[in-house]
């Protein structure tokens, strides 16, 4: 992981109104990551910042202790409620959606800026390098220590690779487990030094998360079916996401680092769906 990367990240998606309250639960809870995106649609950006200041007025953290994370997302992913000008080109797009994402954070940098996802499912696109090479200015300028992209399969970090940019510093995809839980995307990642980000670890993979076998393991852990999703994510090499509304599951899902999986459940697990 790069320096002050935390080993889980909460996620603030579809939380609305909940959003400032639950972001300050979960840094009281123990979570250090949040992700979040300047997407009214689905994300409450700004309630993410009240959630930050309340949890700094409150002592609980400072902003040197945090991991942020938000994203850009294209017009395609967009609804009415905008963070630019729907006119402008791209470059000008990225560049305002960073300004707005930084006041509704309070801060001056972000430690994440990842692309929420390509303009196609099918491959690299001319609009997706030049969104890219803006969101590398972004991080020239020192608005985001990092950068990262989204919902890619491998034929688009193949792409993207070829196409001479910028190599990101994440992927963060949902990850199903009857695809080896996105075995060639993190197998690409691991060759280069990118950290692969999972989400939906429960919610995408239901019968891994009944499975008999994770049972097993979970009553001879002391432990929950999501926590050892959770734990087996950690010992493949990814930072997973949860996005949980419950402190109980917040403090499990943080304490899930602590369970021990042998390489062999470790293997089972990986190829239990496929
Ligand atoms: N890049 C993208 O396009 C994208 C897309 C989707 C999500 N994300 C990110 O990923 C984050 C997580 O989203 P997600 O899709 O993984 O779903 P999620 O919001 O984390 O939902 C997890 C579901 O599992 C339940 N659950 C039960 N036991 C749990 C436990 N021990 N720990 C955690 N959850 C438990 C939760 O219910 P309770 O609330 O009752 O615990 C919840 O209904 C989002 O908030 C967002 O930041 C990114």
């Amino acid at each position: 992981m790069p320096p002050s990367t935390p080993d889980f990240l909460y996620g603030t998606a579809w939380k609305e109104d909940r959003t400032a309250g639950l972001t300050e639960l979960a840094l009281g809870a123990g979570f250090r990551g949040i992700d979040t995106a300047n997407q009214r649609r689905h994300y409450h950006e700004a309630g993410v910042g009240e959630g930050l200041a309340a949890a700094y007025r409150a002592g609980i953290v400072t902003r040197a202790d945090l991991f942020l994370q938000t994203k850009f997302t294209s017009l395609g992913g967009q609804d009415h409620r905008l963070p630019y000008d729907r006119d402008a080109d791209p470059a000008t797009q990225v560049a305002q959606s960073m300004a707005s994402s930084l006041e509704h954070l309070g801060t001056d940098r972000v430690d994440s800026f990842v692309l929420h996802g390509p303009s196609s499912g099918y491959g690299w696109t001319d609009e997706d390098a030049e969104t890219w090479a803006a969101m590398v200015k972004e991080r020239e300028a020192g608005r985001t220590r990092m950068v990262g992209v989204s919902n890619v399969s491998l034929r688009h970090l193949m792409q993207m690779e070829a196409a001479g940019g910028e190599r990101p510093a994440f992927v963060q995809n949902r990850c199903f487990a009857r695809l080896a839980w996105d075995h060639d995307v993190r197998a690409f990642c691991a060759e280069r030094g990118i950290v692969y980000q999972g989400f939906s670890l429960l919610t995408a993979n239901p019968e891994v998360v009944r499975a008999r076998l994770v049972a097993g393991i979970a009553a001879r852990e002391r432990a929950t079916a999501a926590q050892v999703i959770f734990r087996f994510a950690q010992a493949v090499g990814m930072l997973p996401l949860t996005g949980t509304t419950n402190v109980e599951h917040m403090k499990q899902d943080l304490a899930s680092r602590t369970l021990t999986l042998s390489a062999d459940e470790v293997h089972a697990i990986e190829s239990l769906a496929v």
